[in-house]
């Protein structure tokens, strides 16, 4: 991977996008490494969560490559929508819990690659917003679905068609962040996060992520069968017996296997 750098830390994954010389935008090979980068995560089973950030203290992701994209044609430009949504559905549907430390600006694809992440938590520097219809485009890496999911189409309406950015205590009050942090505790809170998670039963928590996400897709009576389904499987796992058994005999329970 040029452009993506991944620590393990425990449990613990931090992978973070490093292009500074374009505020880490998502330009045809950072697309790839992250594809790669999602693929060797998913081959570790000893990664429970994995932490998302970029290089620098200005930007998370300024966004996709506009001077990569300037040249397309109808069919490039689908094309390289295709390539960003694939790479973001794979990071989304990523077994293990993800979460976005954003540390500075999150525009147009940044702010697209945060939302595909499980949790945001952000700098107090951090920009966010969707600046392409300024540019003569739509978002093109899933904002118009995600944003609209995330905080309502009211408000993803107002952010896409202004094209304005907003600071981080306003995506807090509208429910794009959860939390904001002075730019130097960023890193530390995301990944106290994240240890927090690996901690729980890594079976459990992926379900928990799967009955989510899947949930979300299908009406209320097929997302309580996800529910179900998915609640029965932990009965199959010694990490549920362990978890229980330690309950009942009023002792903590030994560190989960991920069995
Ligand atoms: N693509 C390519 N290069 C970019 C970039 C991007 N999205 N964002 C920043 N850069 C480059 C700049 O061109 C500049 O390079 P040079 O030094 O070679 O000139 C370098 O990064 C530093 O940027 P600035 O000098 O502009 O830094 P600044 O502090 O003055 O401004 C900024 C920071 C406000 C983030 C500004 O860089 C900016 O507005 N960037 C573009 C943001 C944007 O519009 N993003 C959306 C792209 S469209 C998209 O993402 C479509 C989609 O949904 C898939």
């Amino acid at each position: 991977m040029t452009n993506i750098v991944l620590e393990k830390k425990g449990h613990v994954a931090v992978a973070t996008i490093q292009r500074p010389k374009a505020l880490n935008a998502l330009n045809s090979q950072v697309l790839e490494d992250l594809n790669e980068m999602l693929d060797q995560v998913s081959a570790d089973k000893e990664i429970r969560a994995l932490v998302l950030t970029g290089s620098g203290e200005k930007a998370f992701v300024a966004g996709a490559d506009i001077g990569e994209m300037s040249t397309l044609t109808k069919a490039g430009g689908e094309a390289f929508g295709k390539k960003g949504n694939d790479v973001f559905r794979k990071l989304e549907t990523l077994a293990i819990p993800v979460i976005a430390a954003v540390n500075g600006f999150a525009l147009g694809g940044g702010c697209e690659l945060a939302m595909s992440c499980d949790i945001r938590i952000c700098a107090d520097t951090a920009v966010f917003g969707q600046p392409e219809a300024g540019l003569g485009i739509t978002p093109g890496f899933g904002g118009t679905q995600r944003l609209a999911r995330l905080v309502g189409p009211g408000m993803a309406k107002q952010m896409i068609y202004t094209a304005r950015n907003i600071k981080a205590d306003e995506a807090l009050r509208i429910g794009l962040v959860n939390a904001v942090y002075p730019a130097a505790e960023l890193m530390a809170a995301a990944e106290k996060m994240a240890e927090t998670i690996a901690q729980n039963a890594p079976i459990a928590v992926q379900a928990c992520k799967k009955a989510i996400n899947e949930g979300l897709d299908v009406d209320m009576d097929a997302a309580v069968v996800i529910e179900e389904k998915l609640f029965g499987s932990c009965f199959e796992t010694a990490d549920q017996r362990e978890g229980m058994g330690a309950f009942l005999e009023k002792r903590k329970h030994e560190p989960y296997q991920n069995k």
